[in-house]
Parts: structure tokens; sequence; C-alpha cells
């Protein structure tokens, strides 16, 4: 195992207000990962570097210690198993809510249900633990649609502000999890570098009790 520290993060919205964090841990890229179409960047510390992956991607380079450390969302960690790896820290970023969703007004569908989601997992679950049969559509977006189109009767989603949900005429209904984006360590790695990767943990830890993101 190489002294390198490798930490999996994605680009876009919640990139933003994952480096304040990783600056808050003394670890700064050397250029601007929004502006590049690079996929891995050297930092100002010559032990760390980054990679930008795709969010369902992270938790599958850290369980297999292709990369050490990384920041993933909850639903991801939820849906895709977190086998291989711990889960240190709750960063409090891109804070939202995992609910089930259907037209507004609409009253519950009795007997079997169809959702549409792309957490196909997570609604497995969820379902049979609320004694319900369901079959599950797997989407990869726009799943707001599905119930207006007849697709499916309910979805699976996240909810933020529920703005998508009222544009489209559907309402949230019954409440999954809470999700927030999470900082991960594979678990060979925690041992194998264990001071610099602790430190790093204290470094951001500190900067999310400060409320510095
Ligand atoms: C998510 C989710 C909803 C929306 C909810 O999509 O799938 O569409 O955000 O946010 P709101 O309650 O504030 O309207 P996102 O924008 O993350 O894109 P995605 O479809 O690629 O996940």
């Amino acid at each position: 195992m190489s002294d390198m520290i490798t930490i999996a993060l994605t680009k876009g919205r919640i990139l933003e207000e994952t480096l304040p964090l990783l600056a808050a841990a003394n670890i700064e890229p050397e250029e601007d990962i929004s502006k590049s179409r690079k996929l891995v960047f050297a930092t100002n510390q010559s032990d760390v570097q980054l990679l930008v992956l795709r969010g369902a991607d992270v938790p599958t380079y850290v369980q297999f210690g292709a990369a050490d450390m990384g920041i993933s969302g909850k639903d991801t960690l939820m849906e895709n198993g977190a086998e291989g790896l711990y889960e240190p820290l709750d960063l409090r970023i891109a804070s939202c809510q995992l609910m089930t969703a259907a037209i507004k007004g609409s009253s519950p569908k009795a007997g079997r249900i169809r959702v549409a989601t792309k957490y196909v997992n997570i609604a497995k679950q969820y379902y049979a633990a609320q004694g319900r049969q369901s079959d599950i559509i797997k989407l990869y977006g726009a799943m707001e649609l599905a119930p207006i189109m007849g697709l499916a009767d309910e979805i699976v989603d996240i909810v933020d502000t529920g703005n998508t949900l009222r544009a489209n005429g559907l309402e949230a209904r019954e409440f999954i999890a809470d999700i927030s984006s999470r900082l991960i360590v594979n678990k060979a790695s925690m041992k194998m570098k264990h001071v610099r990767i602790q430190a790093i943990i204290d470094g951001i830890a500190q900067a999310v009790d400060a409320g510095k993101n």
C-alpha cells in the first residue's frame, strides 16, 4: 500500500460545499476542479490526491480500496450497501429527505403498488418493511413524471425544498430517511494509514462542528 491518501469526490453543487471542509484539514486542490476535465487532482499536500467521480461510484472506489476516503450521499450508501467501509462523519451538507410521493390528493393505492425510483433496493426494503407488496420500476431521473404518465402509483425520491414535487402536481407522503453527505473510509486504509487519515477526519470534523460549510 502506498503512502498516498486518495480522496474520492463528486463534481457539482456538493463539491462547492466539500472544498471548504477539506481546506479546514489543510487540503486544497492545486487547480480549479470545476473548470477542469481532469479526473485526478494533486493538492497542496504531496501525499494527498483527489479523484472526481460520479456520485454512485464513490463508495465503489472506497470499498475496493482504489480510494482511501470519499464523500458520498447517505442515499447512495443505503442503496449500494456499505460493506468494507467506515462512515465516521456526517458532514451535514446536501441535507434532504428520502420520501415516497404520489399525485396530490390521490387516495393511497390499496394492495399491490407500482413504484418508480432510482433507489430500487431502498424502495424494495421500505415497502416490504411496511408489509406492502410492490413492483419496483427502475428509472434514472425525472421520477416525478412516472405517476403523471401512469407508469407508477408512487415514487421514492429525495426531497429538499419540495419544489420539484409541487411543480409536477405531486406531494410527499411517507418519510423514509434523513439524507446528507457522509465521509467514508476504506477499512484497510483506516488501519494501515491510521495517523494520517485520523488527522484528516479530525480536521474536517472540526470544520463541521464550527459550521464552516
Ligand atoms: C433531486 C431529486 C428531485 C429534486 C428534489 O434531483 O431527484 O428531483 O432534487 O429537490 P427539491 O425538493 O428541492 O425540488 P437532483 O437535482 O439532485 O438531480 P438528479 O435527478 O440528477 O438526482
